[in-house]
């Protein structure tokens, strides 16, 4: 049995009260049916700034109806202090009210290119947003803060593959808030003896992550030009790497790093990744040859290269040894396990809603 398999056997055998901020985005959404589907309470946070309704009309609909009765929706922001309290608090119809035993904070504006039209926005957000939460959470006593950290923390560093303690300069104001975030959830822990856990998250892809809007990521982007025979585009020579990596492993880490006993296991941040290297150029080739299936038109499609984004890191891998070593974290998707996947879904719902 795998550390994640006794994780859900333990999550199943007793009910606790998780809170998911950004319930409505791509991750959120994706945690929020992994946790209902094992039968745990769930307060989500969200104020649609990126994420939708239908992405939680989609987990209700792949949830029993008892499923959904353990879920409760906060549309509320997580820059007031007073919308990141209430969530604290599961209520129940019967005036019980159960305060949260772990938070999963991925509510933030993602994007480098959105941090760099918008810093202020971005920093309002994804630093006093952070602050309010930890804060929250602190006073409510959560066991365990689990939170979305990035692999933009890596900068200007040139080492491949990225092992955790070794950090260049951000390249970006986005990059500079998620490394905030890493200094404020250490000193929490230093100072408050709160328990901290940051997953920076290599490119996540997979279900409900979302293909329209300026700052759509590539895999989604790319994956909707091509089922509506649009131009793919390719910013600088395509030789801009990746280590992309499926939702499944994320949620996997997330549930890991929400319970793992190991005390030394916390106060940390960890690479959540699968520890391989795709370019944009072998990206381009994958989706291809996994659609050209249906879309027939695709056969002969090239990409069009453009210019470089500024704010882009050059090249990403990650070393995922110090979570498997202390979380138990055992990626169940390689990146063309997770495309095949990830196609399915898209195939079935880009245009749709
Ligand atoms: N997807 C990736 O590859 C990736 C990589 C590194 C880090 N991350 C981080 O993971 C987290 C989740 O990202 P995602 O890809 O699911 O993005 P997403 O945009 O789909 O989800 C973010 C959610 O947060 C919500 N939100 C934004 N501002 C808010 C606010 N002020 N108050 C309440 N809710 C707010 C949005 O409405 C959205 O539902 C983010 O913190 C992001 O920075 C993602």
């Amino acid at each position: 049995m795998t550390s994640y398999q006794r994780t859900l056997a333990t999550l199943q055998a007793a009910s606790k009260t998780w809170l998911i901020t950004g319930v409505a985005g791509f991750i959120g959404s994706n945690l929020l049916e992994s946790l209902l589907k094992l039968n745990q309470r769930v307060v989500g946070l969200d104020n649609f700034a990126t994420g939708h309704q239908h992405n939680l009309d989609e987990v209700q609909s792949l949830v029993t109806p008892a499923q959904w009765a353990n879920f409760r929706f906060i549309r509320g922001d997580i820059r007031s202090p007073e919308d990141c309290r209430k969530a604290m608090v599961f209520s129940h119809h019967s005036a019980l009210h159960l305060s949260a035993d772990y938070v999963l904070h991925q509510a933030a504006l993602g994007s480098v290119p959105r941090s760099l039209e918008d810093p202020i926005t971005t920093n309002s957000v994804n630093i006093d947003g952070f602050l309010n939460m930890l804060v929250a959470a602190r006073d409510a006593g959560v066991k365990r803060f689990v939170y979305a950290a990035s692999s933009s923390t890596y900068g200007d560093h040139p080492d491949l593959p990225k092992v955790e303690d070794r950090i260049g300069k951000p390249l970006s104001p986005y990059a500079v808030t998620k490394y905030v975030n890493e200094l404020y959830a250490d000193v929490f822990a230093r100072t408050y003896g709160f328990k901290t856990i940051g997953l920076r998250y290599f490119n996540i892809f997979g279900r409900r992550q979302d293909p329209e809007g300026a700052y759509a990521a590539v895999i989604p982007k790319w994956i909707a030009a091509m089922i509506k025979g649009e131009p793919v585009f390719i910013n600088g020579d395509g030789e801009t790497s990746r280590d992309f990596c499926y939702i499944d492993n994320a949620v996997q880490a997330n549930l890991l790093a929400a319970t793992v006993e190991d005390e030394t296991a916390t106060n940390q941040v960890y690479n959540v990744a699968v520890g391989e290297r795709t370019n944009l150029n072998e990206l381009f080739v994958l989706l291809r040859d996994g659609l050209v299936v249906r879309h027939l038109l695709l056969k002969n499609a090239q990409p069009v290269y453009r210019d470089f984004r500024a704010g882009d890191v050059r090249h990403s891998q990650a070393d995922i040894d110090k979570a498997c070593r202390l979380l138990g974290y055992e990626p169940t998707h390689t990146i063309r396990q997770g495309l095949n996947e990830a196609l399915a879904w898209y195939e079935g719902n880009v245009g749709v809603k």
